[in-house]
């Protein structure tokens, strides 16, 4: 990374230490947080890109540039932990928007306003197709309950009667976990589907653990052939969630364009 940007974990260690002790098999999570006044460290950030990098966001509104280099200083860092000795990869988007690595690593990008964080894995020397998926969300607060719900949307109706019995701010958080899950699954099945996949499509079961048993219920798709495993974690304003997806028969595969 170029020595003037910041180091991608400053400020902050607590969502860190609880996304790091996550059981990632040879992968890295960082985090970056964003000060939305700190315009010279926005300066900062843009410059340190790639010049390739700064020409694919350049089109972006400021704000959603911000988050744009934040999440690329996240995923290099992450890329940095796992093998020092590389250099900074370029980090353009592939036609869906997700992140491009090198070759032998998957990886994934969330970023809200104030916080960016990534997470990468290291295939190298292995010949599984896998891929990788993070998400972050805000805790939600007793002041969002009055809010209107997103569980409609969100959950199945198997997940909706899992939820039944809690209270409206558990209720809310819940839901948030199961939202934050599904992004992250979306994000690493898509290079195998690489189409939109609905909410409801995935289907989840949330263990006290931090980890969810995942269901896959693309109809078009031989999804068999796609092993999902996923986790949350919390501290005490973020929710972040990590899916890594395994590939075992790209042939199995049957996708909805593909099929008669
Ligand atoms: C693509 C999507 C997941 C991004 O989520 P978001 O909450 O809007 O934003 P996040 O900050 O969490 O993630 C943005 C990052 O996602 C990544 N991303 C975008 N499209 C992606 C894709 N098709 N596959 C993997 N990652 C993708 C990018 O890295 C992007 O950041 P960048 O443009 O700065 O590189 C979301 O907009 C979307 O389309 N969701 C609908 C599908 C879905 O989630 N279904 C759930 C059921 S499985």
């Amino acid at each position: 990374m170029d020595a003037n940007s910041r180091t991608p974990t400053d400020g902050d260690r607590s969502l860190i230490a609880v996304a790091s002790e996550a059981a990632l098999v040879r992968g890295a999570f960082a985090s970056v947080l964003i000060n939305l006044d700190d315009h010279t460290q926005h300066e900062r950030d843009w410059h340190a890109l790639h010049e390739d990098e700064r020409t694919l966001a350049s089109a972006m509104i400021p704000e959603r540039r911000v988050a744009f280099a934040a999440g690329r200083h996240a995923l290099r860092a992450a890329l940095a932990h796992i093998d020092p000795t590389q250099g900074p990869p370029t980090l353009l988007s592939s036609s869906r928007g997700a992140p491009r690595l090198p070759p032998g690593f998957s990886g994934s990008i969330s970023h809200k306003r104030t916080r960016a964080v990534a997470v990468a894995a290291d295939l190298r020397g292995t010949t599984e197709e896998r891929a990788i998926g993070i998400d972050l969300e805000h805790r939600p607060t007793e002041a969002d309950t009055a809010r209107p719900s997103i569980a409609k949307r969100v959950l199945t109706p198997y997940e909706r009667d899992a939820l039944l019995a809690h209270d409206a701010l558990v209720h809310r958080e819940k839901t948030l976990i199961y939202f934050a899950l599904k992004e992250a699954v979306y994000k690493s099945i898509d290079p195998f589907v690489q189409r939109y996949v609905h909410f409801t499509e995935v289907e989840l079961d949330l263990h006290d653990n931090g980890e969810a048993t995942v269901r896959l219920l693309l109809p078009d798709e031989n999804v068999a052939n796609i092993a999902v495993h996923a986790h949350w974690r919390m501290d005490d304003a973020w929710i972040v969630a990590i899916a890594s997806s395994t590939l075992s028969d790209r042939d199995g595969l049957v996708t909805r364009d593909a099929a008669p």
